[in-house]
């Protein structure tokens, strides 16, 4: 891990507007000294944790580390999952800590464990015996130390998005989860979209036929957050003064990876990335804080607009984006295509060859696709979505079901830790490439070798 947190650590504690957020901040770095994973590259070279299955458990005892916005959301989203339990919570913030304590308790009937204290606080929740599985919703600086000391303590991590923020602690979390042999699952809930599930069912009954072309994004205005004292924006704007790079790759990525099974039969080559000036953020703070606000004095890096484009070693390109300060409307791209048609999101749409030699129109009307290759899973879940407020329209229901059903079924988990690297790893590479005039950064292939012969994705959509 680079030490540009340490230094964002000087600068941030010297921020009134943002001195809530200081206390979240890490000592130092989670990975080990950079090293060379030469020797680790051979096939076979460690234990993979590829379809890894563990033993059935009956019941899954969550602790869950960090309840501001999202793992706030995320505890009650979890409370109606049948065979889930959340037997503890930490929160250095002492009101979000006890807002989701008051949650649960108030759901159950049982108080979970509430840890808090300093940012070490955390150990404490991951090493007690009531706490099988552990879920990760900090800071990122925060989640590849704590996803890799949940590891050694043996426990199934699951993580927010991205994993991890280097090359270094992509590796650091593969070689730990296959050390332990356990699941370290990197939550990208984007996957588990109405939409996404069904084009991925579209994809595997070859209605686009052999794919060649996939674009995701993270397009979301989040100017906002800056005036934000609390939560997000305390730490994330700061992140966007350092890192000249897609930070944040793997809503729009980790779908296009599933439609083209990557780590499955193909995997992520090498990266080429752009990036635009650095406007939009500068522009907002001037016009909505005054003179002397520490907001007007930050200097921010991160591009409107990071472009990248991946290359899979089967020949495929994906594009990718990042902007999250331009006023336009949300977006993922989700645009998938292959030799029959394609399909496009935001808003979706498609285009199938249908023989002739006319020109493709786009058709918004999905009803005839929709019935044939709607999720069954989110048909068949709809009445406990209900029960389960989610702040992205049942997704992260999806999710978190899905993750509790392949723990009590002894099945693999539908995202593994080389996904949750490989789907991270643009981060890095790409702040490599825009730094270095966009020329190609490889990917390390962190199955060792084992794309080749894992067998496709067989979540059941
Ligand atoms: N998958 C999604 O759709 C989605 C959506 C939003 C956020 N996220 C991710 O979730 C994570 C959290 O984002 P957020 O919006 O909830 O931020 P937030 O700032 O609202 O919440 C983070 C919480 O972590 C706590 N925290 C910080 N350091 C800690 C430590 N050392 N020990 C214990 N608690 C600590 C903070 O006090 C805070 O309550 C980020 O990684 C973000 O990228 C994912």
């Amino acid at each position: 891990m680079n030490d540009n947190i340490n230094f964002d650590r000087r600068k941030l504690l010297g921020s009134a507007l943002i001195a809530a957020a200081a206390q979240a901040l890490p000592a130092g770095s989670s990975a080990a000294e950079p090293r060379s994973h030469a020797e680790d590259k051979a096939p076979g070279a460690k234990r993979s944790v590829m379809g890894l299955v563990k033993p059935k458990m009956d019941k899954i005892r969550f602790g869950i580390i960090g309840v501001g916005e999202r793992g706030g959301s995320l505890t009650k989203t979890l409370l109606p999952v049948e065979g889930a339990e959340i037997t503890a919570i930490c929160d250095i913030y002492a009101p979000a800590l006890e807002t989701s304590v008051a949650v649960v308790e108030k759901a159950t009937g049982k108080r979970p464990a509430a840890i808090s204290g300093g940012v070490e606080a955390f150990k404490g929740l991951i090493d007690r015996h009531d706490v099988d599985a552990v879920i990760i919703a900090t800071p990122w600086e925060w989640h590849a130390r704590m996803a890799l000391y949940s590891i050694a303590a043996g426990k199934e991590t699951f993580v927010e998005v991205p994993a991890a923020t280097t090359i270094e602690d992509c590796w650091a979390l593969v070689e730990a989860a296959e050390a332990k042999q356990v699941n370290c699952m990197m939550m990208e809930n984007c996957c588990y979209g109405r939409s996404e599930l069904m084009v991925l069912n579209m994809v595997r009954a070859g209605v686009f036929g052999e794919l060649t072309h996939g674009e995701g994004a993270y397009i979301h205005n989040l100017r906002y957050k800056l005036k934000d004292f609390i939560g997000e924006g305390t730490w994330r704007a700061e992140w966007y003064t350092k890192r000249r790079a897609n930070s944040y790759p793997t809503h729009g990525l980790g779908p296009i990876a599933q439609y083209m099974n990557i780590n499955r039969g193909d995997r992520f080559d090498f990266l080429v990335s752009t990036s635009s000036p650095a406007r939009s953020w500068g522009a907002y703070a001037e016009r909505e804080f005054p003179a002397d606000s520490p907001r007007r004095k930050q200097h921010f890096v991160m591009a409107d607009m990071n472009t990248s484009i991946i290359q899979t070693v089967q020949g495929r390109s994906i594009m990718v984006q990042h902007d999250v300060s331009t006023p336009r409307p949300y977006s993922r791209h989700n645009l998938i295509q292959g030799v029959k048609g394609t399909f496009a999101g935001y808003p979706d749409r498609i285009a199938i060859d249908k023989g002739g030699n006319e020109f493709e129109e786009w058709t918004t009307d999905l009803t005839e696709y929709k019935n044939k290759y709607d999720s069954v899973l989110w048909k068949n879940l709809e009445k406990e979505m209900r029960a389960s407020p989610d702040a992205h329209g049942g997704m992260d229901f999806v999710m978190l079901w899905r993750i509790v059903y392949c723990l009590r079924n002894g099945l693999p988990l539908d995202q593994n830790v080389y996904d949750g690297a490989a789907w991270s790893a643009p981060f890095d590479l790409s702040e490599q490439s825009v730094r270095d005039r966009s020329r190609p950064k490889d990917f390390p292939d962190f199955t060792r070798g084992q794309w080749k012969s894992a067998p496709p994705l067989t979540i059941e959509t």
